[in-house]
């Protein structure tokens, strides 16, 4: 089975701040640092790194050459990634001193994907394969649908949030969700009870995988009336950027490797624990021989 990552690709200039700046407010940042990043990207790092077979599309503009390299070295497949001689896409991350951050989007070169870029990359996929997408490019109604029509399995991170009502929902076969986007799609308040929200959303797409990852509180799996959960291993947080796509990449690849979902959850909310003791986005997604403990 080959994992296409159909995605961002950002230049991650990350601002170290005493706290998330607040409206009128200028405050100086500690350390500066520029790092790979954007949710694509490293969803796509974090798949190869615990072990599958990934290839990786979008668009990088000359800038971010440095990172497709370093997307190569994790073994990413980048044959069918698309170039412009445009600004490549940016993340201003401001990470506070409980590792928490803020981030602000510049699409830059993931913008200018286009629905012909998107047919010559699907051509190279069929059945037995997954398709991965989150919501920094654009297209994405497109690439469901597409996606579908070759049986290909859906996987959708949508984060940043997007409008719901306009995707195609009963054509994912599996949502990774926070909880702010769990709850959005459920059509509930962002402080409603997991439980709940999950009942929701199974009861609406009683075919559909959902996981719900809750950080420090662990990862709920729900599927009409099967539900799985485990707990998150308590580390020490420097930087809670891209713990959600570490966390992701993992989840599918043991998924696919036909491991109890339990284990999956497991182990993957290890992965993403371990990257919270890391700095930056694509520098902290750990191997898969620091999971397996080898
Ligand atoms: O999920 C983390 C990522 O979100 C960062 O790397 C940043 O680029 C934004 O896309």
């Amino acid at each position: 089975m080959k994992v296409l990552v159909y995605g961002s690709i950002n230049i991650d200039l990350v601002f170290s701040v005493e706290h998330i700046v607040r409206p009128g407010e200028t405050v100086a940042s500690r350390h500066f640092e520029r790092k790979a990043g954007g949710k694509g990207a490293n969803q796509a790092v974090a798949l190869s790194r615990a072990g599958s077979d990934v290839w990786f599309a979008g668009k990088s503009g000359p800038d971010a050459q440095w990172i497709v390299d370093l997307m190569q070295k994790s073994g990413v497949n980048t044959d069918l990634l698309c170039r412009t001689d445009s600004p490549n896409g940016q993340a201003v991350i401001q990470v506070e001193h409980k590792a928490q951050n803020a981030i602000i989007l510049m699409p830059g070169s993931n913008a200018k994907i286009t629905t012909e870029e998107i047919d010559t990359v699907l051509e190279h996929f069929g059945a037995d394969d997954c398709l991965v997408l989150q919501n920094e490019i654009p297209h994405i109604a497109y690439l469901i649908e597409k996606a579908w029509e070759k049986d290909m399995f859906v996987v959708f991170n949508p984060s940043p949030l997007p409008d719901f009502s306009a995707l195609p929902l009963d054509k994912v076969d599996l949502f990774v969700l926070n909880e702010i986007e769990a709850a959005a799609m459920a059509g509930m308040d962002s402080d409603a009870d997991y439980e709940a929200v999950l009942d929701a959303l199974a009861a609406t797409w009683p075919q559909t995988e959902f996981v719900l990852t809750a950080g420090s509180a662990g990862a709920f799996y729900r599927m009409d009336d099967i539900s799985a959960y485990s707990s998150s291993p308590k580390v020490k947080a420097v930087d809670t950027t891209g713990a959600g796509d570490t966390f992701l990449g993992y989840f599918l690849t043991l998924k696919n490797e036909m491991r109890p979902v339990e284990d999956c959850l497991c182990d993957a909310c290890l992965a993403a624990s371990i990257a919270c003791t890391r700095k930056g986005a694509m520098p902290s997604i750990p191997e898969r021989r620091e999971i397996d403990g080898d």
